[in-house]
């Protein structure tokens, strides 16, 4: 099959990762870089650390408003599926280059092979939510990567098409922490650069932090509460900030117990989640990558599209306030033997391309 992969954010890299080099075994992939990350530390380091196919196209899209953004990869990814005539698109997650690609695919009859499908939070209003039900809609092929995804779609009334065949971030993890833990710890810590002057030394022990979402960024009081937890908090915080928070964070120097740093690319990120005491995040990846790793994770989001993580509250959701995040990272209800497996055997790209294959 003629498979056209579309990505653009940095999570959607860490699943191509996973998928392009085991589709190409038994199809034509052509790889598509929309731009919508742009950044080196957004994008080229997890194309240079993970052995990721060079994209045949990049759209360098950038950053804009939302509807512009959707609509400038909406007109660059129409000329690429006319001139390119694919036999389906691949997409990932729920990005704005998620949802372009699936309008214009499905505008030219185009099948959409969907990895990541299902997950929903319950808020309509979060720009997530809404790619991630319209991209559901519009796809021939529904993978979820566990069994309460394939629910939500059955009770929206999708149920051709859908196929459980675990978590592609987990065939990425599987694989790139045995790399990280085959590292040297001094290599994989030079890797971790401070954001604002310098740090004294790197800590023994940490908690890691990332904030990023439009929810809890729009608004300075918000993220105020936020790092006035993670300032207070017992053991240091290890806070790489994403460029949209950086614009926000007024005196970094003020918050002594927070180290800021620079975007880290995947195998850092694994390091510094494996290490670390504690996980305070509001990204959905980094929430199901703590629970893979049996880390403790805290997340500073009103919902959910990842509520298997809420199982023996090894997460833990809490609002945007600080006594109420330092209530939430120091609860004492874990249940360490109430730990399913919920995202599958590592094969999930496998199983992916089997069905592409069959179907
Ligand atoms: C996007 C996804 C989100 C995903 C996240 C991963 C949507 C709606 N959201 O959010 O689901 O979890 O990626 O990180 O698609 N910026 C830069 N350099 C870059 C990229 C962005 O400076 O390389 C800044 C720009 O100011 C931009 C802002 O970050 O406006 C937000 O970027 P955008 O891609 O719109 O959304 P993310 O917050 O990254």
């Amino acid at each position: 099959m003629k498979i056209v992969t579309v990505v653009g954010a940095r999570p959607q890299f860490v699943k191509a990762a996973a998928v392009s080099n085991v589709l190409r075994e038994k199809h034509g992939e052509i790889l598509v870089h929309t731009g919508q990350h742009y950044d080196e530390n957004l994008s080229d380091v997890f194309f240079d650390e993970l052995d990721i196919p060079r994209p045949n196209y990049n759209l360098g899209i950038g950053s804009g408003s939302q509807a512009w953004q959707i609509a400038e990869i909406m007109k660059a990814i129409e000329q690429v599926l006319v001139n390119e005539k694919p036999s389906c698109t691949l997409v990932y997650g729920d990005t704005n280059s998620t949802l372009a690609t699936a309008l214009v695919s499905a505008r030219l009859n185009i099948p959409i092979a969907h990895i990541e499908a299902g997950p929903r939070g319950g808020d309509k209003q979060n720009p997530e939510e809404q790619n991630r039900i319209v991209t559901d809609h519009l796809s021939t092929w529904l993978f979820c990567n566990t069994a309460a995804a394939a629910q939500n779609l059955k009770a929206e009334g999708l149920v051709s098409g859908t196929h459980v065949v675990g978590d592609v971030m987990c065939d990425a993890m599987m694989r790139f922490s045995r790399k990280v833990e085959g590292m040297p710890a001094h290599m994989l810590r030079s890797k971790v650069e401070p954001l604002f002057g310098t740090w004294a030394h790197f800590p023994e022990t940490w908690y890691l932090a990332t904030i990023h979402r439009a929810e809890n960024t729009s608004h300075g009081d918000t993220l105020i509460q936020i790092l006035g937890a993670l300032d207070r908090l017992d053991k240091p915080v290890i806070f790489p900030v994403h460029p949209r928070t950086q614009k926000l964070i007024k005196e970094p120097e003020r918050y002594t117990n927070i180290l800021f740093a620079r975007p880290t690319g995947y195998l850092e990120t694994i390091y510094l989640l494996k290490n670390a005491i504690g996980v305070i995040t509001d990204s959905g990846g980094l929430m199901r990558e703590s629970y893979m790793l049996r880390v403790p994770c805290t997340t500073v989001f009103n919902a959910t599209a990842n509520s298997e993580t809420l199982t023996g509250n090894w997460n833990a959701l809490t609002r945007p306030r600080t006594e109420d995040i330092l209530a939430k990272v120091y609860r004492k209800n874990i249940e360490l033997d109430n730990h399913p497996n919920f995202y599958g055997d590592g094969h999930a790209a496998e199983r992916i391309r089997d069905e592409l294959q069959t179907g």
